[in-house]
């Protein structure tokens, strides 16, 4: 009964969520310094996947507020966050990122309906007949819900496998089911929300491969048979073993030449600097050169909440600064006011920025080696100033590469011989701290450049 209380409710909302998004859109077309602004002046939309517990997290909202146009709940569409058991939606975490989002006139992609992976127990057990209508129904009701909120719905997520096969995944949809499964998914989710955009969403298929070929012959096949396909998402999760392929933009183009939308749907690509840089400037000019691209979503606002939060693969650090991948996004789509640029409100101080990674390089059972990192921004730095707060028991006893004043357990470290960087480049200081018992991380704070 809530629930259809709640679908009512959401409907009668959607009129006024158009108008909000026009609104925005408007906007930004005037002002072209963020993002989703730049991006809007290219005819895309530009995204980040968001989790429901970080909202109330005010550097947070702040930054996705101001930056993004579309949002991917991270987790909170899955099926096991709104079907926890059979027939009983929770939709509070879900519904919480798409008030949030309606609010301030951004677009809403769904993810993801059929999925192998976070799948409540209840589901593998069933039988194929079973199965058949508990995934109909779990697809019918979340879109149900959500009608006429949703610009495009992972409806299949991942469904090949890996390797040189382009065989299907090992799944209960695909073992019960057999390979309709994905046609039946399509089928019905096209009836439960005709105006949604539906897309199969894959990982590994950036480039010409055995999957991306597989899935490029499922979506020709679809599109042959009249089976309702709309789009096809490529995660576009990159680093240093799966780097941006160099055929990129031509795999864009050949799906694209389907006759289907192409999305960059969960773009990370870990890394640092200038390269970190130049590898997203690839991504933003491959879709730019796809008509059909429509848009694109990195997989989350900051690096201290990625799911690779080790390969700080995001535009923003852990403390919202603007990463010089940032700079690089926002100049391949067209914006100013990246960092370094006058007004920037992402910028500490006009014309540089650094940021500041700690890690731990050296450890024994009564002391260690730390090393931080600092890195400029998209322009060079004359000098950098970062912050390290001791857990209270430590004490360090020699620093080297740096100059450090105390107050307290706060070390202000500034360059001792290191003060000028070309813009992304990098240097470190180190240090030997004695633990005294305590052996938790120190904290980095903030980096400023002049
Ligand atoms: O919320 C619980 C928390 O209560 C519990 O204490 C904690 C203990 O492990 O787990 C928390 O849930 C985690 C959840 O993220 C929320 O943080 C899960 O363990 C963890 O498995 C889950 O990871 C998600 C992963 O999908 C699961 O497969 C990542 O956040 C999410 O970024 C990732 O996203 C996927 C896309 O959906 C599909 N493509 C690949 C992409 C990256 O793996």
């Amino acid at each position: 009964m809530s629930m259809i209380v709640r679908r009512l409710s959401r409907a009668a909302t959607a009129g006024l969520v158009a108008a909000a998004a026009l609104t925005a859109a408007a906007h930004s077309a005037e002002a072209a310094d963020t993002l989703g602004s730049a991006a809007a002046g290219q005819g895309r939309y530009f995204g980040t996947a968001v989790a429901a517990s970080h909202l109330g997290e005010s550097d947070y909202a702040a930054t996705l507020d101001r930056e993004f146009s579309s949002v991917t709940p991270e987790n909170e569409m899955k099926w096991d966050a709104t079907e926890p058991s059979r027939g009983s939606f929770t939709f509070t975490s879900a519904d919480r990122i798409v008030d949030h989002a309606q609010s301030q006139g951004m677009d809403v992609r769904g993810h993801t309906l059929v999925w192998h992976s976070q799948l409540p127990s209840w589901v593998s057990p069933l039988g194929a007949q079973d199965l058949r209508t508990a995934m109909n129904a779990h697809i019918n009701g979340l879109m149900g819900h959500y009608k006429g909120e949703i610009h495009s719905w992972d409806v299949v997520n991942e469904a090949f496998q890996d390797g040189g096969s382009g065989a299907r995944r090992s799944s209960p949809f695909q073992d019960k089911l057999g390979d309709g499964f994905i046609e039946e998914a399509f089928r019905t989710a096209r009836a439960a929300d005709p105006a949604a955009k539906l897309c199969y969403n894959d990982y590994n298929t950036d480039g010409v491969n055995a999957k991306s070929n597989a899935v490029y012959d499922m979506v020709k096949d679809f599109k042959s048979r009249g089976v309702p396909i709309d789009c096809v998402g490529f995660q576009s999760h990159f680093n240093s073993n799966s780097p941006v392929p160099s055929d990129y933009r031509h795999n864009l183009q050949r799906f694209a030449d389907l006759g289907v939308d192409v999305q960059i749907t969960e773009l990370d690509i870990e890394g640092s600097g200038s390269a970190q840089a130049a590898d997203y400037t690839k991504v933003v000019e491959a879709c730019l050169a796809v008509s059909r691209c429509t848009g694109m979503t990195v997989w989350g606002v900051t690096d201290k909440y990625s799911w690779r939060s080790g390969g700080t693969p995001l535009l923003f650090d852990g403390d919202y600064n603007e990463k010089p991948a940032y700079g690089a996004v926002l100049s391949a789509l067209g914006g100013s006011g990246g960092p370094g640029d006058p007004g920037d409100p992402g910028d500490p101080g006009d014309g540089a920025s650094c940021t500041a990674m700690y890690t731990r390089t050296a450890d024994w059972s009564s002391g260690y080696n730390g090393q931080v990192t600092i890195t400029a921004g998209a322009e060079p730095i004359s000098s950098w100033t970062a912050t390290v707060t001791l857990p209270a028991q430590q004490s360090v006893s020699s620093l080297w590469n740096g100059t450090p004043t105390w107050s307290g357990n706060v070390m202000t470290v500034r360059p001792s011989w290191n003060g000028t960087l070309a813009a992304g480049a990098s240097t470190s200081f180190g240090f030997t701290a004695a633990k005294n018992g305590s052996d938790a991380a120190p904290t980095v704070g903030t980096c400023t450049a002049s």
